[in-house]
């Protein structure tokens, strides 16, 4: 897995490889450099010929990154712009070195006062650096630097972003006021959390690694924190011995649906096959049995007549539960008193198999009760933003806007794994680093994304993984599911089905095998 870093993990890194292993910073410095002109020439090599580079630089190490590149390119003969946005005695150590050596290699640094339109019109440019502000950025963008931001993005020139696009908070992901948007950002020795984390995920374009000679596996003072889970760390993951049998893969009960949600329940019980468990019993109130039409692997227990959960129903479940690997509950449940005490109940029961808690069940939680969900094992909560919100008693926005935060809450609080939904879902469990999903897509931003979701989860809890595991395992399979049916239906028009279609083929992914009728 890859680890994802933030600027203090990064600074350690960088003082280590400067101060014990002896490499000065200047050569770093210049590696970096030297390791994004070799980036910029892969993508960018036929375009960067036919008009000026505009290098646009700060006063940190992150515009010396940028004074580096603009040599280097200008030696190799490219028209090209150096502009430095703030005092040019700021400009200190590492940084000034190559200011220096870019002036003494005849080059010129032009140090904007009024912005890019008026002194340096970058519109018949072949294409933006932006080497403002890295790591360091430290408060809210705003000034000069804001308005060549704004300058920068209104320009319709390719712009690739050295470290981190600028304005954009390496730790968090959050826009300081104002951040470039860049088409492609060059990063050094490790991603950063920054880009990852929404917006920063989109404001960074294509994320690559320059090799800047940091020691591998190298980590100072303090492991990472935060990891990005990719399709090959699952590789074997899922393997099927020749002799298997259905028992092998699990038993999972669903518990869910209710009058008019009862679609919840299907596409969870769907998403649970398609993930390989062996069984799986759909548990519902009986009076809802007109209003859904499951698949036929699907076994069901309706219990009673009524529409809707309550206490009473926990007899005829009770026995169903000693059977089975893994329980999801949650999708489609309903919010009202007497579901809430069924769901009581339930947490009451003895000897409780592992479990999801989704949708309702969460909002039942944070809405108070004798919800005795210390008492559970092995459970995964899987809240979007608005559940995290009512389980921490904060707003949706508080919640994203500090998502990593929101989540080491989370999991103080809740006795399992959390899978905390949205853009860059993020997957944590007590005293563990945490995951980062960098797979998905704005198409599963629609209804009943999230009951496959917890469908899945609960096969991969029914095969034997320990929460933490399935958790992230099963992310990871829903962002892919969802990227191969956005690519078969677009991300307007995709609905949750296409996602459960394509569930199949996302294993196939991780295993690194080819989808039937697709060629390399
Ligand atoms: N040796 C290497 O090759 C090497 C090693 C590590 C890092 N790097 C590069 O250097 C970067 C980190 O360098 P750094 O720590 O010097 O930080 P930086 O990212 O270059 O940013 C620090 C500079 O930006 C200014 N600044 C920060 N926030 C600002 C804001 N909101 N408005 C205006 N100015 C602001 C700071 O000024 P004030 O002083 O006024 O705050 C300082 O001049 C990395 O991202 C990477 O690109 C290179």
């Amino acid at each position: 897995m890859e680890p994802l870093l933030d600027a203090s993990r990064m600074q350690n890194l960088d003082r280590y490889m400067i101060e014990v292993v002896g490499i000065p910073g200047a050569v770093l410095m210049e590696t970096a450099g030297r390791g994004v002109v070799a980036r910029l020439l892969e993508r960018y090599g036929a375009l960067m010929g036919t008009g000026r580079i505009l290098v646009l630089c700060g006063t940190g190490n992150n515009g010396g990154d940028g004074f580096v590149i603009a040599r280097v390119l200008m030696n190799m003969g490219f028209d090209v712009t150096t502009a430095l946005v703030g005092d040019s005695e700021r400009v200190k150590g590492d940084a000034r070195v190559h200011f220096d050596a870019l002036m003494n290699s005849g080059g010129d640094i032009l140090a904007l006062t009024k912005g890019l339109s008026s002194e340096c019109p970058c519109g018949d440019c072949a294409l933006i650096v932006d080497a403002l502000f890295g790591t360091g950025l430290a408060r809210e963008v705003e000034g000069l630097h804001a308005k060549c931001i704004d300058e920068v993005n209104d320009t319709p020139v390719p712009v690739v972003s050295v470290d981190m696009p600028s304005g954009v908070s390496s730790d968090t992901g959050q826009v300081m006021g104002r951040a470039v948007s860049a088409d492609m950002t060059v990063t050094f020795a490790h991603f950063k959390k920054g880009h990852f984390l929404y917006p920063g995920r989109a404001l960074s374009g294509e994320v690559f690694i320059v090799d800047i000679g940091i020691l591998p596996g190298l980590f100072v003072k303090e492991e990472p924190d935060l990891f990005l889970l990719e399709p090959a760390d699952l590789e074997g993951a899922f393997l099927r011995g020749e002799d298997s049998h259905k028992g092998h893969f699990g038993h999972v009960a669903v518990i869910a649906g209710s009058t008019g949600k009862m679609g919840a329940a299907h596409l969870a019980a769907a998403a649970v096959l398609k993930a390989g468990a062996g069984l799986v019993t759909a548990v519902y109130p009986g009076g809802c049995a007109a209003q859904v039409n499951f698949p036929p692997e699907v076994m069901t227990l309706p219990i009673g007549d009524e529409l809707r959960w309550s206490a009473e129903m926990i007899g005829k479940l009770k026995p169903l539960l000693p059977n089975v690997d893994a329980v999801v509950v949650g999708p489609g449940l309903g919010l009202d008193e007497e579901t809430g005490e069924f769901l009581e109940e339930l947490l009451a029961l003895d000897e409780f198999p592992p479990a999801v808690f989704d949708a309702d069940a969460l909002t039942l939680f944070a809405g108070g009760g004798k919800f005795l969900i210390e008492n559970i094992d092995n459970a995964v909560f899987t809240p979007h933003p608005g559940e995290a919100a009512r389980l921490l008693k904060s707003t949706g926005d508080s919640v994203q806007n500090a998502r990593e935060t929101a989540l080491h809450e989370l999991t103080g609080n809740l006795p399992g794994a959390v899978i905390l939904k949205g853009a860059s879902t993020l997957i944590g469990i007590k005293g563990e680093p945490s995951i980062i999903i960098g797979r998905g897509n704005p198409g599963m931003a629609t209804a009943g994304s999230g009951d496959l979701l917890a469908g899945i989860v609960g096969a991969l809890l029914s095969r034997g993984n320990p929460p933490f595991h399935a958790a992230s395992a099963g992310a990871l399979i829903h962002g892919i599911a969802g990227d191969i049916a956005a690519g078969l239906s677009g991300v307007e028009g995709m609905t949750a089905s296409d996602i459960l279609g394509s569930i199949p083929k996302a294993f196939l992914e991780v295993e690194g095998l080819n989808i039937p009728g697709e060629v390399d």
